[in-house]
């Protein structure tokens, strides 16, 4: 009797992917980021003690990063302008060091990176502190270079990725950035004690809502994505918070399933995607809650019925009860309730079990897939 020990299979344990592992540990990845940083309501970040005169005197904010971080960057920019007032721009790490940014003491720099080691975003870093920016670095590695290079860090708590896709640390940067929004917020009196903590409260019911959609939607989505396994294209749609998610989404399904994917805003559909859809083009929308902005729901299922009228195939991601976009819709995948802001760290999760089942169903190695690197160390 021999026992074979396959020490890759026991690290997956159990799951036959990382990222299938690392996916249904993104309930965790948030969870363990606030874990610590909440205290009678309010967001209380040890590491950036004796930083909140910085904060009140920041006069512009820029977020750089690159890949899945970048948009994590972009969704994270609603909320940290909404909360705090300070004008907050998202900028490829890559191409911000190239085109001499308006930067100073009053601008801070914060830099989102998985690794902690992506050269451009590196290197974008130390060009913002040559020019007297105060940097701050959202990172999931203890003690990588770009968190030593920068002013101050906080570190996402999701526990080590291991695929190429990024996936849990994903959710953890928009929630490191959030617990950042909020607590500048606070030191710069935007933000009142009572609506900070009804945020906090938002936030700490967000893991257990993605592990519903986990339970709730995997299998299906599973199901879907193996009819899907030929289609060539795939297109996504999303407004205010679901735009960068619909760049998200398609992102992953490019890295792991190589097929042609786009992401767009839904209000561009007319000024151009919209000369895309014939009929069968798969298109998911990110349908924003119908509670939380009536208007923009509106507008949003209007796209879905013009995208529907030229033949798509609609696949929306839309909260529990939104009934208006059923009769448009050919797939329907259920997010549960949750704040404007909260809503995308709930929408993201079927969109990376979408990339992942339909790699899967490609026989794709959806761990390692070609070209790419977990972290780009050259520029
Ligand atoms: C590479 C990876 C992406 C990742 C990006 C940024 O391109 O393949 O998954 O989003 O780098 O990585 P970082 O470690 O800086 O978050």
């Amino acid at each position: 009797f021999e026992v074979v020990w396959d020490a890759s299979a026991a690290e997956k344990g159990g799951w036959p992917s990382f990222m299938a592992k690392e996916v249904s540990e993104e309930p965790e990845a948030v969870a363990n980021t606030i874990r610590g940083r909440i205290h009678d309501g309010a967001v209380v970040i040890p590491e950036l003690a004796g930083m909140d005169d910085l904060f009140a005197g920041i006069r512009r904010v820029i977020i750089i990063a690159c890949g899945t971080a970048a948009y994590a960057g972009q969704t994270g920019k609603y909320a940290l302008e909404q909360w705090t007032r300070v004008p907050v721009d998202v900028e490829l790490a890559h191409e911000f060091r190239y085109r001499d940014p308006v930067i100073g003491e009053d601008t801070l720099v914060v830099s989102i990176s998985q690794s902690g080691e992506t050269m451009d975003t590196l290197m974008a870093v130390k060009y913002a502190r040559e020019r007297g920016a105060k940097t701050l670095s959202i990172c999931n590695t203890q003690g990588a270079t770009i968190p030593r290079e920068s002013d101050a860090v906080v570190y996402t708590h999701a526990g080590p990725e291991v695929a190429v896709a990024s996936t849990k640390a994903f959710v953890a940067q928009i929630t490191a950035l959030y617990l950042l929004a909020l607590h500048i917020g606070r030191v710069r009196g935007v933000l009142s004690g009572a609506e900070s903590a009804d945020h906090v409260r938002e936030l700490e019911a967000v893991p257990p809502k993605i592990s519903r959609v986990l339970a709730e939607e995997q299998a299906h989505i599973e199901q879907f994505s193996r009819w899907m396994a030929d289609t060539q294209s795939v297109l996504f749609l999303g407004r205010h918070v679901g735009y960068p998610i619909a760049l998200e989404g398609a992102l992953k399904l490019k890295e792991i399933s190589y097929i042609h994917a786009e992401g767009f805003a839904a209000g561009e559909l007319k000024h151009g995607p919209i000369a895309l859809i014939e009929p069968g083009q798969p298109v998911f929308v990110i349908v924003p809650s119908p509670r939380e902005s009536a208007e923009l729901h509106k507008k949003v299922v209007s796209n879905i019925q013009e995208i529907r009228a030229r033949g798509a195939r609609v696949i929306v991601v839309a909260e529990e009860g939104d009934a208006a976009v059923l009769p448009f819709a050919d797939e329907v995948l259920r997010i549960p309730l949750a704040g404007p802001f909260f809503e995308p760290l709930l929408a993201v999760v079927p969109l990376h079990i979408f990339a992942m089942g339909l790699a899967t169903a490609k026989g794709l190695d959806v761990d390692q897939p070609r070209n790419l690197a977990k972290s780009v160390t050259v520029e």
